[in-house]
């Protein structure tokens, strides 16, 4: 087999040559020759000033290239997009798939034997394992992990579920300009990824359940020494990968492992963006994610995991608990333990890892859980054909059961100009409906889902309502909301029909959610839909114009139809 430097070779027409001028470039660089004939490692690089939750993307790069030199190895780094969440517009959901395929093909066309996907803040984590798995190279994750918390007042706070549970103080007029300045400069302490259970960190945990990461990858703090030898590992663990040539991300993503990984999002109080993200992960293995199988897990497996948005504590107390191998030791009765891991063995290995903390409260016992039920439902009915999803476990338990009349809002811009409107005809048991907010529709299902509660009725105390849409909410988001509504309005689907002053009706424990009008009258609105096209305007080139045509709804995973695993039917 060839390896390291005469991999994928330049094509000139002549394969001698091509070897003897990419060696005599790379030796301009200082490298012998004996270094040119190890095997080479590839360390994905997502450094960048727009992306500071990959602050320490840097120290780690350094740690990662000890570790692949003390095992024998060449690391090679070299650059790929950055996706720093909320520094990207319209939403860094708009460019996943632009990153996933630009780390899929830089994999595919450079000379590596194996790679490092050192990633963190939301979508960077998916877009480079979606690379991976359709580059089926030997590839190992290390995450930027999570930033340390922060103090206020003598208060434990931390990015973004107190982000937003200030601003939202802020917009009550309880916490004055001043204020809210001085808070901004606490939420974020360190370098890392939000310090809760958002989607950063869903991903990492994720990524563990998963077996692409190795043991405490996930809850390390960003700025502790542990996290660099962790990148030494790393290093270390990626060298032998290169020479050894296996386990590829095909041996590791398998119906199995989904499922695992399906059992910690349920029982992390994960983000409704990593249901998203794991169907993509799936579906470039050309496994289809069954949301069903998700919603029966939903029922048997708790949550545990005593986190922000869905419980009290922060990642570095989920770290001090004993993080993702005590977890995976709770929910051990859920798990498929035979499935392989990318440190060697399987994830029955890695249950031994970590210490066990006695009387600590973050990591609960099966039979003394956080809530009873997982942390997500996915609720189908008239209104959402092909499923809707609720993160239960960050809502309020007085509206799970709820019905109330619709107050839509069309789009983002119009949720802009009238959500704070003194005339707007809002009441606190109304439903706020936004649409052409999903894949298409806005584009990129920004998350936006976490619609604010209109100032007049959150200055009378009002603090969560039912809330719709077929838009996504960043996982440090809390409340009663329903998200990713399929097919999304853009497209036709129901939500496009709903007019202000309908009722609807949220039942989650059935699992249901219903537009209360008769089929007739829906069937003569959905005709009239069809005359009108969407308004907005279609992209005619470029990345936009691929987006348009090619990604699919969230419970397809929001891929592109074109980079589905050949097997997904
Ligand atoms: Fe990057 Fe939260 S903004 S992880």
């Amino acid at each position: 087999m060839t390896t390291g430097l005469r991999k994928g070779l330049t094509s000139y027409g002549d394969p001698g040559f091509s070897l003897f001028l990419r060696k005599a470039l790379i030796k301009s660089m200082g490298y012998s020759d004996d270094a040119l004939d190890r095997p080479i490692v590839g360390i994905a690089n997502t450094a960048s000033d727009f992306n500071p939750c990959h602050g320490n993307v840097p120290a780690l790069i350094e740690a990662v290239k000890r570790g692949v030199m003390l095992s024998g190895a060449l690391p090679l780094v070299f650059p790929t997009i950055s996706l720093g969440e909320p520094f990207c517009h319209p939403t860094a959901m708009f460019l996943r798939n632009l990153m996933a395929m630009d780390t899929e093909e830089m994999i595919r066309a450079q000379p590596m034997d194996a790679v490092v996907l050192i990633g963190g803040c939301d979508k960077t984590l998916p877009a480079q394992v979606m690379a991976a798995v359709s580059v089926d190279l030997p590839a190992i994750v290390l995450p930027t992990g999570p930033m340390v918390a922060g103090h206020y007042r003598g208060e434990v706070l931390g990015a973004c579920t107190d982000c937003r549970r200030f601003w939202a103080a802020h917009r009550a007029e309880h916490i004055d300009a001043g204020e809210i300045e001085q808070i901004s400069g606490r939420l974020a302490p360190s370098t890392g990824t939000c310090g809760v259970m958002g989607t950063a960190s869903t991903m990492a945990c994720l990524m563990e359940g998963l077996g692409l990461a190795l043991p405490m990858s996930a809850s390390v703090p960003a700025n502790q020494a542990d996290r660099l030898r962790l990148g030494e590992s790393t290093g270390r663990r990626a060298a032998q990968l290169a020479v050894d040539g296996a386990p590829k991300p095909s041996a590791l993503i398998t119906k199995a492992s989904i499922r695992n990984a399906m059992v910690v999002l349920q029982a992390i109080g994960g983000s409704t963006n990593g249901l998203i993200h794991l169907t993509a992960i799936a579906g470039r293995a050309g496994i289809r994610l069954d949301l069903n199988e998700f919603n029966e897990l939903g029922r048997r497996v708790p949550v545990l995991v005593n986190v922000k948005p869905s419980g009290a504590h922060y990642m570095e107390h989920f770290h001090y608990a004993g993080g993702m191998p005590a977890l995976l030791r709770q929910v051990a009765p859920h798990l498929d333990l035979a499935a392989s891991v990318v440190a060697g063995g399987t994830l029955r290995d890695t249950l031994a890892c970590g210490e066990e903390v006695p009387g600590q409260d973050v990591i609960r016992p099966l039979d003394a859980p956080l809530a009873s039920q997982g942390a997500m439902a996915v609720l189908y009915g008239n209104l959402a054909p092909d499923g809707a999803v609720i993160k239960q476990s960050a809502a309020s338990p007085s509206l799970l059961r709820h019905t109330g009349r619709a107050v839509v809002f069309d789009s983002l811009q119009d949720l802009t100009k009238r959500i704070d409107d003194p005339n707007l005809d809002v009441r606190p048991d109304d439903i706020l409906v936004l649409r052409n907010a999903g894949p298409k529709g806005a584009p990129g299902m920004p998350e936006a889902g976490y619609l604010p509660i209109p100032v007049k009725l959150a200055r009378q105390g009002v603090k969560d309502m039912v809330r719709i849409s077929d838009a996504r909410m960043s996982g440090t988001a809390f409340g009663t909301i329903v998200l990713h509504v399929c097919p999304e309005a853009a497209v036709g689907g129901p939500l496009a029909l709903v007019r202000t002053g309908d009722r609807i009706a949220l039942d989650v424990e059935a699992r249901r959610l219903d537009l209360l009008v008769d089929d007739a009258e829906i069937q003569s609105r959905l005709a009239a839909w069809k005359a009108s096209p969407p308004d907005r305007e279609l992209p005619l080139r470029g990345y936009a114009k691929l987006f348009e045509d090619s990604v699919l709804q969230a419970n397809e995973g929001c891929d592109f139809d074109f980079l589905l695993g050949r097997k997904c039917p």
